[in-house]
């Protein structure tokens, strides 16, 4: 599902389908081969299924100062806000070789912000919560109790 429709526009509220499914991989995947990762030779993609229907994506972008490297799941989430925001509902992220693999803890957090809770996440083991990936987390309600 790339598109916002008339069926799930503004919001979604069902679980991903299959096809979404297949479609977040087919894009993570495709992302994947545009990172610029000349350091770590390491390539990632991310795409993530929005509450409206959007697909937005990233890939790792790294930098000789190696701490400034950017995550693919930064550039996800900056396509997400730059295209009007929006709840991730639905997140792949893959190497470069398509394998499916756990972002990072940092980009965990990431997801928390833009996602909560109920985000779902593809994983080596299958399809899990955030809140499994990421117990416990700290996010925006921590700063108003
Ligand atoms: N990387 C990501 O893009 N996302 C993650 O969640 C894990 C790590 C990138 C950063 C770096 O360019 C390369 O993978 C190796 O760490």
């Amino acid at each position: 599902m790339s598109q916002a429709s008339a069926e799930n526009s503004p919001t979604r509220s069902d679980a991903p389908t299959e096809s979404d499914w297949e479609e977040l991989r087919r894009a993570a995947v495709e992302i994947a081969g545009r990172a610029y990762a000349p350091y770590s030779h390491y390539p990632v993609g991310v795409a993530g299924l929005v509450d409206d229907g959007r697909i937005v994506r990233g890939c790792n972008v790294e930098n000789a100062g190696y701490g400034v490297t950017l995550c693919a799941e930064c550039g996800m989430v900056s396509e997400l806000i730059a295209g009007g925001g929006g709840r991730l509902v639905a997140v792949w992220c893959v190497d470069g070789k398509g394998a499916t693999i756990m972002p990072c803890g940092r980009c965990r957090q990431l997801v928390w912000e833009h996602g909560g809770a109920e985000c779902l996440l593809q994983t080596p083991e299958g399809v899990l919560r955030m809140d499994q990936v990421l117990p416990q987390a700290f996010g925006p309600e921590d700063l108003t109790r």
